[in-house]
């Protein structure tokens, strides 16, 4: 059974029950213990790896250290996760050529994807130019490609495809064609739960999950006039679609 849902971002809703203190705002405030947070781990992780690469104790002591950076590591991920969805990006939209960027990104996700698991691009032809702030999206996709990846643990393909496309809906914003970005990967898709909870900060079904990845992108998305849609078959896979707002001058261009 495939179900589909779009997905709205409640981060709005989450501030506005925000309990803040007299003149503070609860975003400003959470930024800066991050930060400070991210601060102290840094020379954490340095005095670290310092121990390591001087071979610094017995082999139990080295492995003990190994997992210690890695603690750390997943600790700064998450201080870099809390600090993104803390403060409002500065959105700075251009022209973006989608084919391109996802050329230049490959390398990066394959990067990330162990080798069971294969990356395949496949962009429409005459795809117009998008307006949207580039280095966002970069972060975006990365977080849908580790999602995919965190969802196909005995392997499997993620499939980037672009698409000129139009988002049902019923605002006149949303008929306008766009841009459809889908991360779909063939893991373990999500439950009908899972699939509604999916996106709501926090929630994750992960053992060391932040549950901020989805929240985050789809705030990013919205911000920048887009949106996001999930569509997840149990046990076959799960899309996670994109949508791009193309830059005005192009669409006439392509009608
Ligand atoms: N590609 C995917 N396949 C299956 N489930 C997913 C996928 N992407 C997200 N999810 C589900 O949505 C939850 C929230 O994802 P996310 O916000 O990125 O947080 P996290 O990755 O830290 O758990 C995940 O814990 C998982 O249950
Ligand atoms: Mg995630």
């Amino acid at each position: 059974m495939i179900e589909q849902r779009p997905l709205t971002s409640r981060y709005r809703g989450m501030d506005e029950n925000a309990k803040a203190l007299p003149g503070t705002d609860p975003r400003v405030l959470l930024a800066s213990i991050v930060h400070d947070f991210n601060n102290f781990l840094t020379p954490i992780v340095t005095i670290m790896e310092e121990l390591q690469s001087q071979k610094v104790g017995s082999p139990t002591q080295l492995k003990r250290i190994d997992g210690a950076i890695f603690c750390a590591f997943r600790a700064k991920t998450l201080a870099r996760q809390l600090l993104d969805f803390a403060t409002p990006q500065k959105i700075e939209p251009a022209m973006v050529d989608i084919s391109q960027l996802l050329e230049s990104l490959e390398p990066v996700l394959a990067s990330v994807l162990p080798a069971p698991i294969i990356i395949r691009l496949d962009v429409a032809d005459g795809l117009p130019p998008a307006f949207i702030d580039r280095q966002l999206m970069e972060r975006a996709l990365l977080n849908l490609v580790l999602n995919a990846r965190d969802a196909m643990p005995d392997g499997g393909e993620v499939v980037i495809a672009a698409a000129i496309g139009r988002r049902s809906g019923s605002s006149s914003q949303s008929r306008e064609p766009m841009i459809r970005l889908s991360v779909a990967d063939t893991g373990i898709g999500m439950s009908p739960a899972t699939l509604r909870s999916a996106g709501a900060p926090y929630f994750s079904t992960k053992s060391h999950g932040t549950g901020l990845g989805l929240a985050m992108v789809c705030q990013l998305m919205e911000s920048q006039g887009g949106g996001l849609s999930i569509t997840s078959t149990p046990y076959h896979g799960t899309a996670i679609d994109l949508w791009l707002p193309v830059m005005p001058s192009s669409v006439v261009g392509s009608r």
